[in-house]
Parts: structure tokens; C-alpha cells; sequence
């Protein structure tokens, strides 16, 4: 297994790292995790500065990767959109290039790929996307941890996602299947399926021969044998414009009791990368009552590891973090 080879590299849809090396992530963020319940962190990154940018919102990227920074010894400073105006007044790759010289590591969080990609060109330290429109790896490397967590190995294991197949999510959990030999079904309606080409990139470059990416609208096809069901919101940040249209897509596909049980397993886990809509107590859900894309009862329910998910969110950019910046 490759020891340290993440030294000054970037991660920006997961395709970067190979099956091995987001192993070697997964151990040490384990290791990392036990090492701060104990409070033992290690100032590895003392004297180190980290950016983190956000032109869209965020809770736990932001808390996750400011408490990792800190634990590790490095100061975090954060910058939303109103503080870097990207191709308005200056563009990405002179702010890149000031905050390469100046940071020693950059969260990323924007709207296109190609943005974040120009920003890690130019920058010439380590960028980590914390979500774009395309992809989201930071959230799959702690979704990986909490499976690693649950059910130990990670070949052959089968993961349902349901939602839109299409989006950042769904797309990033495919890439690591190929990585690291998941048997992955996305359950979708037919217009929110990913286009065939898509899927078959991921394949053509898997590194594990149990590695599978089935697309699917039958949740009996998608949730047989399934040992986790994985949730998303059915309109990702930007698209709430097309709130309702999503609803009426999607609403045959919400996540209830009866349909974890149709993955015959009684060890089948939920997760869900959050925020998620499972009860009528936000301004959105009251004003659309059908947005629910779990119940709380699966939600809230003994099954459910969405916590422990999210908390694994910060001991997974620790170690990206401190593998990326100091080997
Ligand atoms: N899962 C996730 O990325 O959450 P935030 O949008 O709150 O950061
Ligand atoms: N697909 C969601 C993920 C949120 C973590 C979004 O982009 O809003």
C-alpha cells in the first residue's frame, strides 16, 4: 500500500486517489478518530494555514474541516462568497496563485468543476473540493469510513443510493466504487438517470473486479442484498427552482421502513451525507409537505448511522489534511 504518496496532492472528484490510497486515508482518519476520542491529538500541522472557501452554503464541511485544522495545530480562516468576487472584479487564477503563496492548503467549496480544477492548477498547494456541482469527495471519504466502520471490508459491498442520479452525490459514490470495489445501485427515476457514458467511464477505469455501478428505477432490483441505503435531498443547493418538478419525480421513492426491509438484511445500515429533510420543521418542508426524502422513523431509527457519518466528516479531513500536507 502506498505510504504518504498524497504528499502536495489534490482532491477534486476522487478520481485522483487510487483504491489504495483512499485505504491508506480511511486508517488514518480510524486512527486519527481513536487518537481524539483518547485526546491525543497531534499538532502535525502546527505553524500551518488553511483556506477555506465557500460560495455556497455550508455546516458540517465548515465545522468539520475548522475543528480538524485545529486539532491538528493549523489556524483555519474562512471566506465566503461576498469575499472573493471569482471573475467579477479578479479572476480565479490570480486569486489561486495569492492563495497559494500565502496558505499551505485550500477547501474548496463552488459551483462548476472547472472552477475548483483552474483554482488547484494555479494554486500549487493541496485543494480539497468540499462539494461543486459535479462531485463531492470530501463527504464520500467519511460516508467510506462509516461503511469501513460497519461492516469492515469494503470489496463487494452493496450500497444503494436513492435520489438523483445525476447529481454530485450519486456520481462521486460511483467513482469510488471503481476505486474500492463496491457493488453500488442508483435507484432513480428514468429522467433523473445518469447518462450511460458516465457510467461506463467509472467502469472502463475500475481497480477492483467486484466493483459495480447498476442504474436502476426498480427498488426491488436496487435494494436486494443491500447492506446500506444511502440518502441525499431531492434538489441540491441551486436547483431549488426546480423543487416541485423533483417531487413529483421522486416521490414514489421515499425511504420508509418498508422499503429498507426490501433489502432482506436486518444489518442494513441507513446513511444520508445531510442536511435532510425527514420532518416538517424547516421553512422549505412546510412550504412543500411532500419534500421528504426519508421518514423519520428510518431516519431517527436504530439503523440509522447519520451521525456518526457526519462526524466522521471531520476525522476524514484531518487526515486528508495532515497526508496531504505533510505526508
Ligand atoms: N454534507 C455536507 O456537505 O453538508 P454541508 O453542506 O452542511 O457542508
Ligand atoms: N446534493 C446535495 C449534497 C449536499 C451535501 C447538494 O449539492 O446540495
Amino acid at each position: 500500500m502506498a505510504i504518504s504518496g498524497l504528499k502536495g496532492r489534490s482532491l477534486l472528484s476522487l478520481r485522483e486517489f487510487s483504491g489504495d490510497e483512499i485505504r491508506e486515508l480511511l486508517n488514518r482518519a480510524a486512527d486519527l478518530k481513536e487518537r481524539s476520542t483518547l485526546g491525543q491529538n497531534a499538532p502535525v500541522l502546527a505553524g500551518k494555514n488553511i483556506a477555506l472557501i465557500f460560495l455556497k452554503p455550508s455546516c458540517r464541511t465548515r465545522v468539520s474541516f475548522v475543528v480538524a485544522s485545529t486539532q491538528s495545530g493549523a489556524h483555519a480562516e474562512i471566506f465566503n462568497r461576498e469575499d472573493i468576487r471569482f471573475g467579477i472584479k479578479e479572476s480565479v487564477r490570480d486569486i489561486a496563485r495569492v492563495f497559494g503563496r500565502v496558505f499551505d492548503g485550500v477547501m474548496f467549496r463552488g459551483f462548476e468543476h472547472a472552477t475548483v480544477a483552474e483554482f488547484a492548477e494555479y494554486a500549487g498547494v493541496p485543494v480539497w473540493n468540499g462539494l461543486c456541482d459535479s462531485y463531492h469527495p470530501t463527504q464520500v471519504l467519511a460516508d467510506l469510513l462509516t461503511l469501513q466502520e460497519n461492516f469492515g471490508d469494503l470489496e463487494g459491498l452493496p450500497l444503494t443510493y436513492v435520489g438523483d442520479g445525476r447529481n454530485n452525490m450519486a456520481i462521486t459514490l460511483g467513482i469510488a466504487a471503481a476505486k474500492v470495489g463496491l457493488d453500488l445501485r442508483i435507484l432513480s427515476p428514468k429522467e433523473l438517470q445518469p447518462a450511460p457514458g458516465v457510467i461506463d467511464e467509472l467502469l472502463v477505469n475500475r481497480e477492483s473486479e467486484q466493483a459495480r455501478v447498476l442504474v436502476t428505477d426498480s427498488l426491488e432490483e436496487a435494494l436486494a442484498g443491500s447492506a446500506c441505503v444511502y440518502g441525499d435531498v431531492w434538489v441540491s443547493m441551486g436547483e431549488e427552482d426546480q423543487t416541485q418538478e423533483r417531487i413529483n419525480l421522486l416521490r414514489d421513492l421515499k425511504v420508509t421502513n418498508d422499503v429498507m426491509a426490501l433489502s432482506g438484511r436486518k444489518d442494513t445500515i441507513y446513511l444520508h451525507c445531510l442536511p435532510a429533510f425527514h420532518l416538517l420543521d424547516t421553512e422549505t418542508a412546510r412550504a412543500y409537505p411532500d419534500i421528504c426524502e426519508v421518514d423519520d422513523d428510518v431516519f431517527e431509527g436504530d439503523r440509522s448511522r447519520v451521525f456518526d457519518q457526519s462526524e466522521n466528516r471531520m476525522h476524514t479531513a484531518k487526515a486528508l489534511m495532515q497526508l496531504t500536507i505533510a505526508g
